[in-house]
């Protein structure tokens, strides 16, 4: 679809071929705004390409991705799978990652620089390799150690661990963005196009789903997420919008702070949480979440590493799958929601890097 791209502080706008997913006045983070009414497609696409005509116009190789299956839960009739381990790097990562290397490339990029916990960072390092590019990825000093290896082990990524944490990785990643002439990328709007196409495979897989259960970190998946389920309701894909039920792990839940304070404004919390891909202290786009979950009647939820654990652990024994502590924040969210019997309920379990 075409579009431009609007700053969410200051609204300043810019054009398609602008460069960059940061505000050049403002340095606030920039937004995908389309031009035109979205288009319905065929609901039933099972490949992530098949949702081409709903991502910024752009010059898309078809890489691998998405398109992973929803199984349905054998001890638990009503609840449904999204096994996004099934992506190349074993997270939902990949799917903004093949948007924001694509970007990348369409500008004449020749390296693109994030700063990450490790799953981001694991899924652009893959797909610059694939496309040919330099990746140089900044971490912070406590990230996951086997996260590290597995990103080092693709074989064309410079990791850097800073001496400092994942703020502050971010700020030296924007620095290099402008000192080397290299691609921001990292949890900005394109990745949230990429994320988007999880809803249109969900709602495909799974037509008239009631909630969707959906881990948050910096919020990017259930913005994106939240984005899509417009576009498909405005196009008449769909005629309402699932519940989307945000959850974050206890001690880095301020989104859910929020909610429960009934409040727009979220404090920051140090993380403490083992779940590694879901410990942010102060979402991205948290007001976005707080906005999808009051427009769509859904909640925020927080869960224990312990009650992630045990989820992990009964994962493992019903379906053979491992999957990561944040993966499976959804599943562990379930005892908490309040749901009936003809609910059809999809939760992501959104990757397995453990
Ligand atoms: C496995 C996994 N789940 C959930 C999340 C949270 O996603 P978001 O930051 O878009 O909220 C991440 C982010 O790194 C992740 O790696
Ligand atoms: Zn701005």
């Amino acid at each position: 679809m075409k579009y431009y791209l609007k700053c969410t502080i200051c609204k300043a706008s810019y054009q398609s071929d602008f460069e960059s997913q940061i505000c050049a006045k403002c340095r606030g983070i920039l937004e995908v705004v389309y031009i035109g009414k979205p288009r319905k497609l065929g609901i039933s696409g099972k490949s992530f390409w098949d949702f081409e005509a709903a991502l910024p116009d752009g010059e898309y190789k078809h890489y691998v991705v998405g398109g992973t299956r929803l199984v349905q839960s054998e001890s638990r009739r009503n609840i449904f799978m999204k096994l996004e381990m099934e992506n190349p790097t074993r997270s939902f990562k990949d799917r903004g990652s093949v948007i924001e290397i694509a970007k990348a490339l369409e500008y004449g990029y020749k390296e693109i620089v994030c700063a990450s916990t490790g799953n981001m960072a694991y899924s652009l390092a893959y797909y610059s390799k694939i496309a040919g590019i330099k990746a140089k990825i900044l971490m912070g000093e406590h990230s996951n150690p086997h996260k590290v290896s597995r990103i080092k082990a693709v074989g064309s990524a410079s990791v850097q661990i800073i001496s400092g944490d994942f703020t502050k990785a971010e700020d030296l990643a924007k620095s290099y963005a402008e000192k080397h002439r290299a691609f921001l990328t990292g949890d900005y709007c394109y990745r949230e196009e990429g994320q988007k196409t999880m809803a249109y495979e969900v709602l495909g897989q799974l037509p008239g789903a009631t909630h969707v259960i959906v881990p948050v970190g910096n919020a990017t998946l259930i913005s994106g997420m939240f984005k899509a389920l417009k576009e498909m309701r405005s196009s008449g894909m769909i005629e309402k919008i699932p519940k989307l039920v945000a959850v974050q792990a206890k001690g880095s839940d301020s989104v859910v702070d929020a909610y429960r304070r009934r409040s727009d404004t979220i404090k920051y919390m140090r993380p403490t949480t083992k779940a590694d891909a879901i410990a942010v202290g102060l979402p991205k786009f948290g007001l976005q979440t707080l906005e999808a979950i009051k427009e769509t009647g859904g909640s925020a939820v927080a869960v224990t590493d312990r009650e992630m654990a045990a989820q992990q652990l009964s994962m493992y024994k019903e379906c053979g799958i491992v999957a990561e502590l944040g993966g499976v924040a959804s599943l562990a969210a379930l005892p908490k929601l309040r749901y009936g019997i003809t609910d059809r309920i999809a939760a992501i379990i959104s990757g397995a890097n453990v």
